[in-house]
């Protein structure tokens, strides 16, 4: 059986597998070709990769030779058509924004599945792309906050004078949020978060962060069987608004993650808002490109409103792709381990499980999930 791993386009430094993860799969059996340079961008070189076992392709005809494609992202149109009927695609397809993609998949009869659909179940964590990600996003977030900070994180006392502690607020505490506020801590700074699940409390307190947050009943029920948010009622954006407004204008960096999987995230900060805040201060919206939890932001660029920088984050994992890279590969490996018969080194999928019919989007020419169709 061929594995292919394509290389992403321009917009993104990783790789959907490592050196580390192409040996695994040369250890079961797989035959894996790799596209020229895929990992470089990564600092995985085609001979670390030639060095675990691949060969290394330089024409992407190549697909049509292999029954399994790994991908970062989605493939673009000449790379589905060289998607060979029944061969299976691993890939994150941003199922919720683009349709167009799955029907030209189902139209080619790939069976593809996408990794972002992964339901949260114990057996599950150690495929979980969503979370490998935003943990690392949560952190590099804070890290590019303090180097946009003309000011330091850490209480000082020197001769001269003492610094006091930035003060740092995360929005939405869930695995990216988590991950800021405990990076915010490490740097020294004072940290507070808010989020809708009454769950998350616990989760900031226990890393040292003051949680703040509308408590009344609805706050109760805000959290979905799988551990998301629930897009919440306009009295509770109200009362939010409000919590915001008297708390941001003391805050010296926001950081924002909070989304609503499939819906646009929800808007957190206002522009008036923001003006209230100290020129100098800084706000990093990873929720950019899901439509921003800041009304100032605008994805992949930074505006600078009245000394207020706000940064629109564009995949920030990119940016940290060498960690980002391992991880989703050993997202992608953990699946497909689920996909392979560890006696005969062949296919031998059951399609009834919950993880692979959570993330199966196309087969057998049809769109499999409902909600895409
Ligand atoms: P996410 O990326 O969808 O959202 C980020 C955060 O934003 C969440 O905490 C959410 O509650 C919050 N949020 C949404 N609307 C908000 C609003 N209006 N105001 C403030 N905050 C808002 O979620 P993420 O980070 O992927 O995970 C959510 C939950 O799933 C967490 O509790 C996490 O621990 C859990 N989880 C469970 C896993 C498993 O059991 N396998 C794996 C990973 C996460």
């Amino acid at each position: 059986m061929q594995v292919y791993i394509l290389k992403e386009s321009n917009s993104d430094s990783r790789v959907a597998a490592s050196p580390d993860t192409v040996k695994k799969m040369i250890d079961w059996g797989l035959n894996v070709v790799i596209q020229d340079n895929a990992g470089l961008n990564s600092n995985f070189s085609n001979e670390d990769y030639v060095k675990s076992g691949a060969t290394i392709s330089n024409s992407i005809n190549d697909i049509s030779k292999s029954d399994l494609i790994l991908k970062i992202n989605k493939p673009n149109d000449d790379e589905i058509a060289l998607i060979n009927e029944g061969s299976i695609l691993i890939a994150s397809l941003d199922p919720y924004n683009n349709n167009e993609t799955l029907n030209k998949l189902k139209d080619k009869g790939v069976t593809s599945f996408a990794m972002e659909l992964m339901p949260r179940i114990t057996r599950a964590q150690s495929m979980d792309i969503l979370s490998s990600q935003s943990n690392l996003a949560g952190y590099k977030a804070v890290i590019d906050a303090t180097y946009l900070f003309n000011k330091a994180m850490p209480m000082m006392m020197t001769a001269a004078g003492t610094i006091a502690p930035a003060k740092v607020m995360v929005f939405g505490a869930g695995v990216a949020g988590l991950q800021a506020i405990a990076t915010a801590k490490r740097l020294g700074a004072i940290v507070s978060a808010t989020d809708v699940r009454m769950a998350a409390k616990e989760q900031v307190e226990s890393l040292g962060g003051k949680f703040v947050m509308v408590e009344d009943d609805e706050a109760q029920d805000a959290e979905t069987s799988g551990g998301y948010a629930k897009e919440m009622s306009e009295e509770f954006k109200l009362k939010q608004a409000r919590l915001i407004s008297e708390t941001l204008a003391s805050q010296d960096i926001a950081i924002c993650t909070a989304l609503i999987p499939g819906k646009k995230a929800p808007l957190l900060i206002s522009k008036e808002q923001v003006n209230s805040m100290k020129p100098g201060s800084i706000i990093i919206d990873l929720a950019a490109e899901s439509g921003g939890n800041c009304e100032c932001s605008t994805a992949g660029e930074t505006n600078n409103v009245n000394g207020i920088t706000v940064v629109g984050v564009k995949n920030i994992t990119s940016t940290i792709s060498q960690d980002a890279s391992s991880l989703f590969s050993k997202n992608i490996l953990n699946f497909l381990d689920l996909l392979i018969d560890s006696e005969t080194k062949e296919l031998s999928i059951d399609w009834e499980d919950e993880i692979v019919k959570g993330i199966l989007v196309t087969k057998n020419k049809e769109i499999t999930n409902e909600e895409f169709i």
